[in-house]
């Protein structure tokens, strides 16, 4: 049996784009997946692997989008990127609690990762949506 998701996507993370929404649902699923780690005491043996994939994923995801803001002079771009950059240095540093066995993996940290992916994504990413779709950027208007 699936083990029960933390995280279920639904049309209310939307932003409007595909291509986006497929990169929150592949971090969602990350979160997802340390969930059932947790909920099954496997967490110890695969957290940094998941942790590590993470990082890299979410790395690629916040350039995707920072290129964007970029590329349509998006004013917002450098308290959006201040507030990833935030974020992947907290999760390094979980890596890195977790590793030096300062911390093993609470409920807290889940919780965290869960609450920070979703409130993003309907706060600052949404906004940054509005304006692209506002501003008929072809990539909002597919
Ligand atoms: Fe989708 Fe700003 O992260």
């Amino acid at each position: 049996m699936e083990a029960k998701k933390l995280i279920n996507w639904n049309d209310s993370y939307s932003i409007g784009n595909e291509e986006i929404d497929n990169q929150h649902k592949e971090i969602i699923s990350m979160i997802n997946e340390l969930y059932a780690a947790f909920t099954t005491g496997k967490a110890n043996s695969i957290i940094d692997d998941i942790l590590n994939r993470m990082i890299k994923y979410a790395g690629y995801h916040f350039k995707h989008e920072e290129d964007l803001f970029a590329k349509y002079d998006y004013a917002g771009l450098s308290e959006h990127k201040k507030i990833h950059d935030s974020f992947v240095a907290k999760v390094v540093q979980f890596q890195k609690d977790f590793a030096d066995g300062n911390i093993g993996l609470s409920y807290e940290v889940i919780l965290f990762l869960k609450k920070w992916l979703t409130e993003h994504i309907n706060g600052e990413d949404k906004k940054y949506a509005t304006y692209f779709s506002d501003q008929k950027v072809a990539y909002f208007n597919l």
